[in-house]
């Protein structure tokens, strides 16, 4: 749309948008309190990240040649047992909300460690900055699989500490809008006894915060938990009491149609992180299939399973992974037998994922800007680092240019709800 105005309320919401020609525009663009932007602008909603390791932001980029497990035991553990310092906590975590800011990440769904403190923290930096934050302070208390460094000693002081931990993060000062949620985190079946599971549930259900967890990521994940339980992953989550309403399941690529079915029925949604998966999962979410089947979906960075905290970034790789999903990626085989039909997905709808998909999974009401939503925006700037629209581009084809092209240097400015958030327009 060329030549609107939006009314943004005191709450952050849209109120009205208007085009030119109406009174409604001639109205708004009379105020004093009109903000223009210049006519190379472009404003478009912000994204969600649907799944992040904020703790793992140091070491993103790194070990991405090592198979999961070996990964959490050998890096990611370690790394992450250091976020007992709260100062360690508070500089990698500033940063890290700074760049996702600035990368148009108005909202997003983090994992952080087992520590209280350092994890309010988390929530206070996202308070601060401006960045609509879902935070959860992860739950692990398997002896088998958690390093005794790392983990809690027992289901109950996991679930104690979660419980006082929703308690914090709601009473946060400057929270009174709720833009920090705290969110129940079991981090995935492996490294969680049955009893902190079943207590999650039940906490769930008793305060109605939100949960997030792993799924069916990898070949070993998924056996693991097939063996343990003689379930997959979502059939012995749903047994919990964890696949709720808004309830996010990173990964998932391998669900099965019966998995996904039980999803929907659940409402509960898809986190796609292609990136992560190239290196982890060994398989691709076939995600022409999750939106066709309606199975509510939204784009993750898994930093540091992905090295990128660009949601535009994994935006791109959604598209491309389709394609190499539907084409396969194997040349001497014949092209019939090489790939599996109808798989890719478009830019438009790469495009939704990162935005109204990701807020709708959180059943938030932003993502696309529209009267009654938040207005989580970001205005980038045509002309800048390869991105060229021509007038004579249609919808379809900005769009791609624009999931494409994107990147934190050509955002200039973002807001969430309402509030300016990143300011870079005359650098
Ligand atoms: N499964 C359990 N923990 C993790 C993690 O930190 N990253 C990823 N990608 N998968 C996990
Ligand atoms: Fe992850």
């Amino acid at each position: 749309m060329e030549d609107v105005a939006f009314l943004i309320d005191e709450r952050g919401n849209i109120q009205e948008r208007a085009v030119k020609g109406g009174a409604l525009y001639a109205a708004l663009s009379a105020r004093e309190d009109v903000r223009r932007m210049p006519s190379d602008s472009l404003l478009i909603p912000g994204v969600t990240d649907l799944h992040i390791h904020a703790p793992q932001w140091p070491q993103a980029g790194m070990a991405l040649d090592e198979p999961l497990e070996r990964w959490l035991g050998v890096y990611t553990f370690p790394l992450e047992s250091r976020y007992d310092d709260v100062f360690f906590a508070e500089e990698v975590y500033s940063d890290l909300v700074r760049t996702l800011l600035e990368n148009g990440t108005t909202t997003a769904l983090y994992f952080a460690t087992i520590h209280e403190e350092s994890s309010l923290a988390l929530a206070r930096i996202c308070l601060e900055q401006g960045q609509r934050g879902f935070v959860g302070l992860v739950a692990m208390d398997n002896a088998a699989l958690c390093p005794p460094t790392y983990r809690h000693a027992n289901a109950q002081q996991a679930l104690d500490a979660t419980r006082r931990f929703i308690a914090a993060v709601r009473a946060l000062p400057g929270n009174e809008g709720g833009l920090a949620q705290p969110v129940i985190t079991p981090r995935f079946i492996p490294a969680c006894s049955d009893a902190l599971l079943e207590g999650l549930g039940e906490l769930a259900a008793e305060t109605g915060v939100r949960v997030q967890t792993h799924a069916s990521e990898s070949d070993w994940e998924h056996r693991h938990v097939l063996e343990r339980t003689g379930k997959t992953d979502t059939e012995a989550l749903d047994g919990f009491g964890l696949l709720r309403d808004a309830t996010v399941l990173a990964h998932a690529g391998f669900l099965n149609a019966t998995d996904r079915a039980r999803v929907r029925a659940r409402n509960a949604a898809l986190a796609h992180c292609p990136i992560s998966n190239a290196f982890f999962a060994g398989a691709a979410l076939p995600v022409r299939t999750v939106l066709d089947e309606h199975t509510r979906c939204g784009l993750g960075t898994d930093i540091s399973g992905g090295y990128s905290p660009s949601i535009f970034e994994n935006a791109r790789q959604a598209v491309v992974t389709s394609r190499l999903l539907e084409s396969g990626v194997d040349p001497d085989r014949s092209p019939g037998e090489r790939g599996r039909p109808d798989s890719r997905i478009t830019f438009q709808e790469a495009f939704w994922l990162a935005t109204r998909g990701g807020a709708e999974a959180l059943g938030t009401s932003a993502g696309q800007l529209l009267p009654g939503q938040a207005f989580d925006a970001l205005e980038i700037r045509n002309g800048r680092r390869g991105l060229r629209l021509s007038p004579t581009d249609d919808a379809e084809r900005c769009v791609q240019k624009i999931v494409c092209h994107v990147t934190a240097e050509n955002i200039v400015r973002v807001w969430v709800n309402g509030r300016m958030v990143v300011d870079k327009a005359y650098n």
